[in-house]
């Protein structure tokens, strides 16, 4: 497979081209203005999500250029690449394996299946039957633990990707959640976090799962070593009943004491895992069908991404769109705006999502990219955010690209509210594009909102396991797009490792108070903090 940088395609001197005679003086207003079919023109529906895209700047011959420089850079072959099991993980060797847990199970081979359909099943051998096997246990385990009405409080232990995406997972579908059980979520190293939580528990009702697929983790080891403690000191004996250990390495679950296993592979990214046995609390939570109405809608927005051609396949255009904001116009940021109170940890499952996988600073080879890589992902549900930080957004120097989410049916019957809810953030986006000059001057002053700012609307009917399950995967896949256009490897994370040996040699010298060697502010900081 070959990947070609996008700075070394002819499609990447024609966009700096465009951007300059065309591109960087588009104006939203005009461009609707000419075009009365805009809005079609740049909304597609895909799979469970709608996607307005209109209010972006981009005209047909951004478009154009764009989808050029994805068929240049072989984003088609990377994509292909990674459905059939290539080891496009180049930097650990491994596969990129997250969509292969949404297939259904393997079907005896039709005459009438497509080509690639055999291809991808049958590169990844038997770790689709593998994958089956698991799913099943797990989802039966959370089957159990549904029934057990002993069990009223499950506590996640695991940070990153075995938290952020489990955690908002949960939290999005509360509408679906068993009633009777509680669930709680301890990432943090810092003791408030687990003692907080372990506040009004008991042992014997209490469930602990321990999610961490290296099982090595400082923060979730420390956490889980005291969540034990306190279970012995709380009298509770029956660990294989209150512990489970969701890993790849089920051996060091089994040396910490724990029998009760369900495992994944390697090839699950940390940050892609919530649809392995890291969703066991999701599992339990809305239970083995609704888990696998979660898949299905995944799935359906992989076979989106796998097949749709290039003008008509969502998850590319969303990751054009992203280079050309942060490669053309300099964009540094774009914000989440979920407007349903169920995402709030959205904005902080994709921060992860986008940022460790594309903040990198060199590419697949190791050679420095020239250009800039991953935005800043940052967001607030609204209306919330509104109230905050909207004004920046509307009158700020800095232009940050707006990403609404948005329900159309509401899970509650309170009168009033959704209506209310639906029109402010049609409004936000409506009042970012079309701006006002300032009512008293006629031009410029305070009141005056320059409008041509940028939004994207994405418009689920229901949130559900299946539109969740395609919102998610819909932005794995864009995150995907433009890692591939910027010839980064989106599948490794680097540059969270200095961090973990500096704090190991830091800790060691926070009890010994030894300083020697150390930089003026750390010494000074860490001698303050044991005087
Ligand atoms: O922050 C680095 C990281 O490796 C993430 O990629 C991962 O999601 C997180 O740590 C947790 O890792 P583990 O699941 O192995 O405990």
């Amino acid at each position: 497979m070959t990947r070609t940088r996008c700075d070394r395609t002819p499609a990447w001197s024609q966009l700096q081209a465009h951007y300059q005679s065309a591109g960087q003086q588009l104006d939203l207003r005009q461009a609707f203005a000419q075009d009365p079919q805009r809005f079609d023109r740049f909304s597609q529906q895909a799979p469970h999500v709608f996607a307005d895209l209109s209010k972006n700047r981009i005209d047909a011959a951004t478009q154009a250029l764009l989808l050029q420089l994805a068929q240049q850079c072989g984003v088609v072959e990377h994509r292909n690449a990674m459905f059939s099991g290539g080891a496009i993980n180049t930097t650990e060797h491994r596969a990129v394996g997250h969509v292969l847990l949404r297939n259904p199970p393997l079907a005896p081979v039709e005459p009438a299946q497509t080509a690639i359909n055999v291809v991808a099943n049958n590169a990844w051998g038997d770790a689709q039957t593998q994958v089956h096997a698991t799913l099943d246990a797990m989802l039966a385990y959370a089957q159990a633990v549904r029934a057990d009405a002993a069990i009223t409080d499950v506590v996640n232990i695991g940070i990153g990707g075995s938290d952020l995406g489990p955690q908002m997972a949960v939290l999005a579908l509360q509408a679906f959640a068993i009633p009777g059980k509680r669930f709680h979520f301890v990432s943090n190293v810092d003791g408030h976090e687990l003692a907080a939580t372990l506040q009004g528990l008991k042992a014997e009702s209490t469930l602990f799962l321990i999610a961490s697929k290296t099982f090595t983790t400082i923060e979730t080891m420390t956490n889980a070593h005291s969540a034990k403690a306190w279970f012995a000191a709380q009298g509770g004996t029956d660990t294989a009943r209150h512990f489970a250990a969701l890993t790849t390495n089920v051996a060091a679950a089994n040396a910490f004491g724990i029998t009760t296993t369900f495992g994944f592979w390697d090839w699950v990214g940390g940050r892609y895992s919530v649809w392995s046995a890291i969703g066991l609390p999701l599992a339990i939570s809305i239970g083995a069908d609704g888990f696998r109405e979660f898949l299905a809608g995944a799935h359906d927005m992989d076979e989106h991404f796998r097949t749709a051609p290039l003008e008509s396949n969502l998850p590319v255009r969303l990751g054009l769109l992203d280079v050309w904001y942060r490669n053309f116009h300099g964009f540094t940021s774009r914000s989440i705006a979920p407007y349903h109170s169920a995402l709030k940890r959205l904005p902080a499952y994709l921060q992860q999502l986008e940022m460790e996988s594309n903040g990198k600073r060199v590419d697949a080879t190791g050679a420095p990219l020239p250009y800039a890589t991953s935005p800043v992902l940052w967001g607030e549900p609204g209306t919330n955010g509104q109230h905050a930080y909207f004004q920046m957004l509307h009158q700020g120097i800095d232009v940050v690209p707006v990403e609404f989410v948005a329900v159309k049916k509401p899970r509650h019957s309170l009168p009033g509210h959704h209506a209310l809810l639906l029109a402010n953030v049609l409004a936000q986006a409506q009042a970012l594009m079309v701006g006002q000059s300032d009512p008293d001057t006629g031009a410029e002053g305070h009141r005056r909102f320059t409008g041509n700012r940028p939004s994207t609307f994405l418009l689920l009917d229901d949130l559900a396991p299946t539109s969740l399950g395609a919102l998610i995967a819909l932005q794995e896949h864009r995150v995907f797009v433009s890692g591939s256009l910027w010839g980064i490897n989106s599948f490794d994370q680097w540059g969270v490792e200095l961090g973990k040996v500096l704090a190991k040699n830091v800790e060691a010298r926070l009890a010994t108070g030894d300083t020697a060697g150390l930089d003026a502010s750390t010494a000074g900081l860490l001698a303050r903090l044991r005087a």
